[in-house]
């Protein structure tokens, strides 16, 4: 079955190290591959907690994005956006302030932590106070059911939980899904290359991605191994070295690991030679990763494209549920209509912007005429990469679902996915109206499905 999932990355100045990538990201990305469908965005409002100055959090944010977007977050299933370009979060924040008690808020990590470590309260802002809720706010608003996050957003995703079966219980209603934190139990928690504590930036114990080769060179060879070996010829201990932890998660040839561990543990090996055969193993995993990288930097206009789809598709979402939550709570029954409280998805791509539209060719593998509507048709259309997706033509006075099924057309793949009734179309067929007033569809016959026109 597939489910909705979510999670967000917060653009605090580090870059993105191998702990997040097992932790949090490629398990994300493989949900999606396996076809949830899966919300990430890049949580900016949470940066503004510790990131206060302009220049550092635009750039924050490039690097955040350019990296998730290389790791494959704009794939099919995902929607990538920045919180900030959906308003609703802020909104969604406001009302689950008052379902959140106070002394609840103090037992959270990022607050408690502070404390322990003698910051004054004069010096924590009411943005880090408040995070958890911002954050219940990102993951209620899609109904995500599954978070996946490191071991450390554990307590921010359960105060997620909490805060959305208050809000039902209070009022009396199932608006609010109850999420689940999803972490795996070795790679939630990825241990840095101190041995001990948790990779993270903070610590110095990280081993990056998309570092120049010679820094991460030097993370790997400084990286703890088995303390009571001192020289190659002593039997070593496998188990727990993070050394081999990491051969374990990204060295894709097993037979290598195998036998380096045999060596290992027979005294045969060095501690260097592993370490270069994991650098070995580091280039060739996230080479493909690392040249994606160098595509996005090159097209802005690309990127921005793909936050742009993102956030209208979030938003559509988002409005959704924040109408619900108005309703549930008592905002919208007098004088105003709910739609007009909460923001419409704006279009994305105008005819001022004709160059960039986008055109493909698309396959209908089924097609039908629903009900609800007198004009619409109903198409399920594959773009071969693209995927398959709905789309609802209004060519109903003209056309009959048969005349859909099997043949190609031309659709514009890349405007905000728009509501038709209750169902959502994910694309536009293109068509001209001739000079009796058919509109003429743009018929396709031999190419492959998903194949760009034009
Ligand atoms: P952030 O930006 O600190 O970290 C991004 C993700 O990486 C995980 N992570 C790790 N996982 C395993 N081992 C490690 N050594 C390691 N280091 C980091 C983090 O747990 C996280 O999943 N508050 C969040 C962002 C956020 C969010 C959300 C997440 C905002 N709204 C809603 C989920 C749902 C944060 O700052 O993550």
């Amino acid at each position: 079955m597939s489910k909705i999932i979510l999670t967000g990355v917060t653009p605090s100045g580090s870059s993105l190290h191998v702990g997040n990538y097992f932790g949090a990201l490629k398990p994300l990305v493989d949900l999606g591959t396996a076809g949830n469908q899966v919300y990430c965005f890049v949580s900016d409002l949470h940066a503004l907690t510790t990131v206060q100055d302009r220049a550092t959090l635009e750039n924050n944010v490039k690097n955040v994005i350019i990296n998730y977007l290389s790791c494959g977050v704009e794939a099919q299933n995902f929607v990538f956006f920045r919180q900030s370009e959906v308003a609703e979060h802020a909104q969604l924040e406001t009302i689950l302030t008052n379902y959140v008690g106070l002394g609840q808020m103090k037992r959270m990590h990022a607050y408690k932590d502070k404390l322990e470590k003698g910051v004054d309260t004069e010096n924590i802002n009411m943005g880090l106070f408040n995070y958890p809720i911002l954050m219940a706010a990102d993951i209620l608003l899609y109904g995500a059911q599954g978070v996946p996050v490191g071991a450390d957003q554990k307590q921010h995703v359960e105060i997620a939980r909490d805060i959305a079966q208050n809000f039902n219980k209070k009022t009396g209603t199932q608006t609010l899904v109850l999420p689940e934190p999803i972490i795996s139990d070795q790679l939630g928690r990825l241990v840095g290359t101190d041995g001990s504590r948790k990779m993270s930036k903070s610590l110095g114990n990280v081993i990056g991605i998309f570092d120049d080769y010679k820094v991460i060179e030097k993370q790997i060879m400084n990286c703890y191994t088995d303390p009571k070996r001192k020289s190659a010829s002593d039997p070593g201990t496998v188990e727990g070295n993070p050394v081999f932890l990491y051969h374990d998660l990204w060295n894709e040839d097993k037979a290598e690991v195998a036998e380096l561990k045999r060596r290992y543990q027979a005294g045969t090996v060095g501690d260097v030679e592993v370490k270069q055969r994991l650098l070995v193993a580091h280039k060739k995993y996230f080479a493909a990763i690392r040249a994606r990288k160098g595509h996005f930097e090159q097209n802005p206009a690309e990127v921005a494209q793909i936050l742009a789809v993102g956030a209208a598709r979030a938003r559509l979402v988002a409005a959704q549920t924040l109408a619900k939550v108005y309703k549930a709570v008592g905002l919208s029954a007098q004088f105003v209509k709910p739609e007009v409280m909460v923001s419409q998805p704006r279009p994305v791509v105008s005819f001022d912007n004709f160059a960039r539209v986008e055109w493909r060719v698309g396959r209908v593998i089924e097609a039908s005429e629903p009900a609800w509507s007198k004009k619409l048709i109903e198409q399920k259309v594959d773009f071969g990469p693209l995927g398959v997706r709905t789309i609802f033509s209004g060519l109903r006075a003209w056309y009959t679902a048969a005349d859909f099924t099997g043949r190609n057309f031309v659709y514009v793949t890349n405007i905000p996915p728009r509501k038709m009734g209750d169902f959502v179309s994910e694309g536009m067929i293109v068509a001209a109206t001739d000079e009796m007033g058919v509109p003429q569809r743009w018929e396709v016959a031999g190419a492959a499905p998903g194949t760009v026109v034009g």
